[in-house]
């Protein structure tokens, strides 16, 4: 088997982007996280699946709601999709972006909305604005372009081609199932040597993923987290200079917390850009 290429901080970086990734977290997560070799690890908001592919733990249950993400993953667990397949899809559709620009970036994205293809959704996503994964209220994805024509270079077709076999190696041998769920129901699925990791959108403001997060599911969520006989580990924010996360307080106070800080792109302008204090929330 060839080895998995890292980035500069032995992190391995998954092929899907999104604004609220934690690679920067994964090196205090693995600090923080000890886990049983008999239990399971479960993520029931992987997103771009950074945390359980650093872990690589034996067995996981990774879910989320974002059914895209899950097909991708599926498609390179179950082998149809592959670094060769992803380098002819956006070796063509590269070609064609840097011919006709936004209008073909727009045609990506009205037939990825008609056909919910993997392929089309790795495009969209390493050629939108920011690596951004948003939906309006009918479902379909509205992200603008990056206004990069030339975004598909041969290096960075490449760059994602590796991020693919790199995930695709990760998973090798491992009882990894991953569905589109509710994180209800896989939360329900835990036992006590399981792990659960749980990182959330953020109340009332992640709007953008696949529907509204709101309050009274973030307390559900803290309800579940507290009666699964698994561990968890919770990550959220607690601070930045303007506010105090009181959902925190309020309703994971008993957990132990251990604090970074944490950069945050998600404004187009540098100064928009604010530090902040993220913590690991951990049971037990
Ligand atoms: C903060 S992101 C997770 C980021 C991930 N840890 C990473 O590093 O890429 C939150 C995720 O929760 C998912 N999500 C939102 N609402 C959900 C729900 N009700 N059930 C399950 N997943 C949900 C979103 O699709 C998104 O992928």
């Amino acid at each position: 088997m060839s080895k998995i290429i890292a980035n500069g901080a032995g992190i391995l970086v998954p092929p899907i982007k999104s604004q609220g990734i934690k690679t920067k977290m994964v090196p205090f997560i693995k600090e923080k996280v000890v886990i049983e070799q008999s239990g399971t690890w479960i993520e029931p908001f992987i997103g771009t699946g950074v945390v359980a592919f650093n872990i690589a733990p034996q067995k996981a249950i990774l879910t989320d709601k974002n059914k895209y993400i899950i097909s991708f993953y599926k498609g390179i667990q179950n082998g149809n999709i592959t670094s060769e397949t992803v380098r002819c899809f956006l070796e063509f559709h590269g070609k064609e972006l840097e011919k006709y620009g936004v209008e073909y970036y727009k045609k990506m994205r009205n037939d990825f909305n008609e056909n919910g293809d993997s392929l089309y959704f790795l495009f969209l996503n390493r050629a939108d604005f920011n690596g951004m994964i948003r939906f309006n209220r009918q479902g379909k994805f509205n992200v603008p372009f990056c206004q990069k024509p030339n975004r598909f270079s041969k290096a960075y077709i490449t760059k994602i081609c590796n991020q693919v076999s790199n995930v695709a190696k990760v998973m090798e041998g491992k009882d990894w199932i991953f569905d589109s769920c509710t994180w209800q129901k896989t939360v329900e699925k835990a036992s006590e040597n399981d792990y659960i990791y749980l990182d959330p959108p953020y109340i009332g403001r992640d709007t953008c993923y696949v529907g509204e997060w709101s309050e009274e599911e973030a307390i559900l969520l803290a309800e579940y987290a507290h009666k699964t006989p698994a561990n968890v580990c919770l990550s959220m924010w607690k601070e930045n200079e303007f506010r105090r996360n009181s959902h925190l307080y309020d309703f994971w106070h008993d957990f132990t917390w251990y604090e970074q800080n944490h950069f945050y792109h998600v404004g187009a302008k540098e100064s928009n850009r604010h530090p902040m204090i993220e913590v690991l929330a951990i049971k037990r």
